[in-house]
Protein backbone atom coordinates (compact mmCIF):
# COMPACT_ATOMS: atom_id res chain seq x y z
CA UNK A 1 0.00 0.00 0.00
CA UNK A 2 3.20 2.91 0.59
CA UNK A 3 4.88 1.50 -2.54
CA UNK A 4 2.21 3.93 -4.45
CA UNK A 5 2.63 6.54 -1.90
CA UNK A 6 6.38 7.23 -2.07
CA UNK A 7 5.90 7.25 -5.75
CA UNK A 8 3.65 10.15 -5.29
CA UNK A 9 5.48 11.85 -3.14
CA UNK A 10 8.66 11.94 -5.40
CA UNK A 11 6.41 13.15 -8.38
CA UNK A 12 4.77 15.98 -6.02
CA UNK A 13 6.60 16.62 -2.88
CA UNK A 14 4.87 19.22 -1.54
CA UNK A 15 1.47 18.30 -2.80
CA UNK A 16 2.02 15.01 -1.12
CA UNK A 17 4.30 16.23 1.74
CA UNK A 18 5.08 13.07 3.36
CA UNK A 19 7.29 9.80 2.36
CA UNK A 20 5.19 7.16 4.34
CA UNK A 21 1.42 6.65 5.33
CA UNK A 22 -0.01 7.58 8.78
CA UNK A 23 1.23 5.17 11.81
CA UNK A 24 -1.54 2.55 13.23
CA UNK A 25 -1.17 4.64 16.63
CA UNK A 26 -1.74 8.06 14.16
CA UNK A 27 -5.00 6.50 12.33
CA UNK A 28 -6.43 5.12 15.77
CA UNK A 29 -6.11 7.90 17.92
CA UNK A 30 -7.39 10.29 14.61
CA UNK A 31 -10.76 8.09 14.63
CA UNK A 32 -11.44 7.91 18.43
CA UNK A 33 -11.97 11.70 18.04
CA UNK A 34 -15.61 10.80 15.98
CA UNK A 35 -18.38 8.65 17.32
CA UNK A 36 -18.81 6.77 14.27
CA UNK A 37 -21.94 4.42 16.23
CA UNK A 38 -24.89 6.68 14.88
CA UNK A 39 -24.95 7.64 10.97
CA UNK A 40 -22.83 10.32 10.49
CA UNK A 41 -21.84 12.54 6.79
CA UNK A 42 -17.73 12.53 6.72
CA UNK A 43 -15.24 14.04 4.17
CA UNK A 44 -11.81 13.36 3.97
CA UNK A 45 -9.47 16.14 3.01
CA UNK A 46 -6.35 14.11 1.58
CA UNK A 47 -6.47 10.33 2.40
CA UNK A 48 -3.48 9.84 0.21
CA UNK A 49 -3.53 5.72 -0.20
CA UNK A 50 -6.87 5.25 1.96
CA UNK A 51 -5.31 4.25 5.63
CA UNK A 52 -7.21 6.46 7.58
CA UNK A 53 -10.46 5.48 5.53
CA UNK A 54 -10.14 2.26 6.08
CA UNK A 55 -10.19 2.58 9.70
CA UNK A 56 -12.80 4.98 9.52
CA UNK A 57 -14.86 2.83 7.75
CA UNK A 58 -14.38 -0.36 9.75
CA UNK A 59 -16.04 1.95 12.41
CA UNK A 60 -19.12 3.74 10.65
CA UNK A 61 -22.46 2.72 10.85
CA UNK A 62 -24.26 1.28 7.71
CA UNK A 63 -26.32 4.49 7.40
CA UNK A 64 -23.33 6.92 7.07
CA UNK A 65 -21.24 8.05 4.21
CA UNK A 66 -17.78 9.22 3.35
CA UNK A 67 -16.59 11.85 0.80
CA UNK A 68 -13.01 11.83 0.17
CA UNK A 69 -11.09 14.86 -1.50
CA UNK A 70 -8.18 13.36 -3.34
CA UNK A 71 -5.99 15.67 -5.30
CA UNK A 72 -3.36 13.31 -6.75
CA UNK A 73 -5.05 11.56 -10.13
CA UNK A 74 -3.03 7.96 -9.09
CA UNK A 75 -3.88 8.06 -5.60
CA UNK A 76 -7.66 8.86 -6.24
CA UNK A 77 -7.65 6.03 -8.62
CA UNK A 78 -6.02 3.54 -5.75
CA UNK A 79 -8.56 4.93 -4.11
CA UNK A 80 -11.71 4.17 -6.43
CA UNK A 81 -10.41 1.03 -7.08
CA UNK A 82 -9.91 0.25 -3.16
CA UNK A 83 -13.21 1.14 -2.13
CA UNK A 84 -15.49 0.23 -5.02
CA UNK A 85 -17.51 -2.02 -3.64
CA UNK A 86 -18.45 -0.38 -0.49
CA UNK A 87 -21.91 2.15 -1.34
CA UNK A 88 -20.93 4.27 2.13
CA UNK A 89 -17.78 5.96 0.22
CA UNK A 90 -17.59 8.39 -2.47
CA UNK A 91 -13.60 9.05 -3.84
CA UNK A 92 -13.49 12.53 -6.16
CA UNK A 93 -10.57 13.53 -7.98
CA UNK A 94 -10.91 17.40 -6.43
CA UNK A 95 -9.39 19.75 -4.68
CA UNK A 96 -11.05 19.86 -0.96
CA UNK A 97 -12.04 23.67 -1.53
CA UNK A 98 -14.98 21.89 -3.03
CA UNK A 99 -16.13 20.55 -0.35
CA UNK A 100 -19.33 22.89 -0.36
CA UNK A 101 -20.51 22.64 -4.37
CA UNK A 102 -20.22 18.76 -3.51
CA UNK A 103 -22.71 18.96 -0.72
CA UNK A 104 -24.87 21.18 -2.57
CA UNK A 105 -24.86 18.69 -5.54
CA UNK A 106 -25.88 15.84 -2.86
CA UNK A 107 -28.57 17.25 -1.46
CA UNK A 108 -26.04 17.08 1.86
CA UNK A 109 -26.74 19.95 4.12
CA UNK A 110 -23.68 19.83 6.40
CA UNK A 111 -21.50 17.35 7.61
CA UNK A 112 -20.82 15.88 10.94
CA UNK A 113 -17.21 15.16 10.25
CA UNK A 114 -14.33 16.20 8.38
CA UNK A 115 -11.37 15.00 8.25
CA UNK A 116 -7.63 16.51 7.00
CA UNK A 117 -4.55 15.14 6.16
CA UNK A 118 -3.76 18.30 3.53
CA UNK A 119 -0.13 20.36 4.22
CA UNK A 120 -2.09 23.18 5.31
CA UNK A 121 0.68 24.70 6.67
CA UNK A 122 2.29 25.41 3.04
CA UNK A 123 -0.65 26.50 2.09
CA UNK A 124 -1.18 30.34 0.87
CA UNK A 125 -2.57 32.45 3.36
CA UNK A 126 -6.09 33.29 1.37
CA UNK A 127 -6.53 29.66 0.41
CA UNK A 128 -5.82 28.77 4.24
CA UNK A 129 -8.06 31.49 5.03
CA UNK A 130 -10.52 30.20 2.90
CA UNK A 131 -10.34 26.62 3.03
CA UNK A 132 -10.79 27.20 6.77
CA UNK A 133 -13.74 29.06 6.36
CA UNK A 134 -15.78 26.73 4.09
CA UNK A 135 -14.76 24.07 6.79
CA UNK A 136 -16.65 25.88 9.18
CA UNK A 137 -19.36 26.52 6.91
CA UNK A 138 -19.68 22.82 5.95
CA UNK A 139 -20.11 21.71 9.67
CA UNK A 140 -23.39 21.14 11.24
CA UNK A 141 -24.39 22.98 13.82
CA UNK A 142 -24.39 20.49 16.71
CA UNK A 143 -22.10 19.31 19.78
CA UNK A 144 -20.16 16.71 18.11
CA UNK A 145 -19.60 17.99 15.00
CA UNK A 146 -15.57 18.97 14.34
CA UNK A 147 -13.20 19.35 12.08
CA UNK A 148 -9.93 17.41 13.37
CA UNK A 149 -6.26 17.68 11.37
CA UNK A 150 -3.11 15.81 11.79
CA UNK A 151 0.19 18.21 10.94
CA UNK A 152 3.57 18.13 11.99
CA UNK A 153 3.09 21.95 13.42
CA UNK A 154 0.11 23.03 15.43
CA UNK A 155 -0.05 26.62 13.74
CA UNK A 156 -3.26 26.29 12.31
CA UNK A 157 -4.39 26.65 16.06
CA UNK A 158 -4.38 30.39 15.57
CA UNK A 159 -6.08 30.66 12.07
CA UNK A 160 -9.03 29.06 13.88
CA UNK A 161 -10.73 31.62 15.73
CA UNK A 162 -14.30 31.04 14.34
CA UNK A 163 -14.16 27.51 16.07
CA UNK A 164 -15.53 27.63 19.53
CA UNK A 165 -13.22 24.94 21.09
CA UNK A 166 -9.93 23.50 20.41
CA UNK A 167 -8.50 20.11 21.79
CA UNK A 168 -4.73 19.15 20.88
CA UNK A 169 -2.78 16.16 21.45
CA UNK A 170 0.97 15.17 20.07
CA UNK A 171 1.58 11.59 19.14
CA UNK A 172 4.92 11.05 18.94
CA UNK A 173 4.38 7.29 17.75
CA UNK A 174 4.62 8.68 13.98
CA UNK A 175 6.79 9.51 11.50
CA UNK A 176 7.18 11.96 11.78
CA UNK A 177 5.90 12.88 14.93
CA UNK A 178 1.89 14.77 14.10
CA UNK A 179 -0.25 16.84 16.41
CA UNK A 180 -4.02 16.14 15.91
CA UNK A 181 -6.00 18.62 16.76
CA UNK A 182 -10.00 18.89 17.18
CA UNK A 183 -11.56 21.55 16.40
CA UNK A 184 -15.29 21.96 17.58
CA UNK A 185 -18.24 23.89 15.78
CA UNK A 186 -20.29 24.32 18.91
CA UNK A 187 -19.21 25.19 22.29
CA UNK A 188 -21.26 22.10 23.93
CA UNK A 189 -18.95 19.21 25.03
CA UNK A 190 -19.79 15.66 23.79
CA UNK A 191 -19.27 13.60 26.27
CA UNK A 192 -19.13 9.55 24.33
CA UNK A 193 -16.18 7.93 25.91
CA UNK A 194 -15.13 8.08 22.74
CA UNK A 195 -14.50 12.15 22.90
CA UNK A 196 -13.64 12.80 26.46
CA UNK A 197 -12.88 16.80 26.52
CA UNK A 198 -9.36 17.41 27.15
CA UNK A 199 -7.97 20.94 28.09
CA UNK A 200 -4.88 21.13 27.15
CA UNK A 201 -2.10 19.41 25.14
CA UNK A 202 -0.62 16.09 25.90
CA UNK A 203 2.34 14.39 24.28
CA UNK A 204 2.33 10.68 24.27
C1 LIG B 1 0.55 14.03 3.93
S1 LIG B 1 -0.43 13.18 2.72
C2 LIG B 1 -1.54 12.33 3.83
C3 LIG B 1 -2.05 11.04 3.26
C4 LIG B 1 -2.84 10.15 4.21
N1 LIG B 1 -4.00 10.85 4.71
C5 LIG B 1 -2.00 9.64 5.36
O1 LIG B 1 -2.28 10.00 6.50
O2 LIG B 1 -1.07 8.89 5.13
C6 LIG B 1 -1.39 14.51 2.04
C7 LIG B 1 -2.40 14.08 0.95
O3 LIG B 1 -3.23 15.22 0.67
C8 LIG B 1 -3.43 15.33 -0.74
N2 LIG B 1 -3.79 16.76 -0.97
C9 LIG B 1 -2.97 17.84 -0.84
N3 LIG B 1 -3.66 18.97 -1.08
C10 LIG B 1 -4.96 18.60 -1.32
C11 LIG B 1 -6.17 19.30 -1.61
N4 LIG B 1 -6.17 20.65 -1.70
N5 LIG B 1 -7.32 18.61 -1.81
C12 LIG B 1 -7.32 17.25 -1.74
N6 LIG B 1 -6.20 16.51 -1.48
C13 LIG B 1 -5.04 17.18 -1.27
C14 LIG B 1 -2.09 14.87 -1.31
O4 LIG B 1 -2.21 14.49 -2.68
C15 LIG B 1 -1.76 13.69 -0.37
O5 LIG B 1 -2.35 12.49 -0.82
Amino acid sequence: MSAIFLKRFLQRPFQVASIIPSSKTLIKRVADKMDLSQPRVIAEYGPGEGCHTREILRRMHPDSQIILFELDPELASHLAKQFSPDPRVTVLHADCATLSAVLAERGLPHCDYIVSGIPFSILEPEKKRELLQNTFDALAPTPESAFIIYQVTNELVSHCRHFSRVESQYCLINLPPMFITKFHKTSHAHKSPQNRPQSATAAR
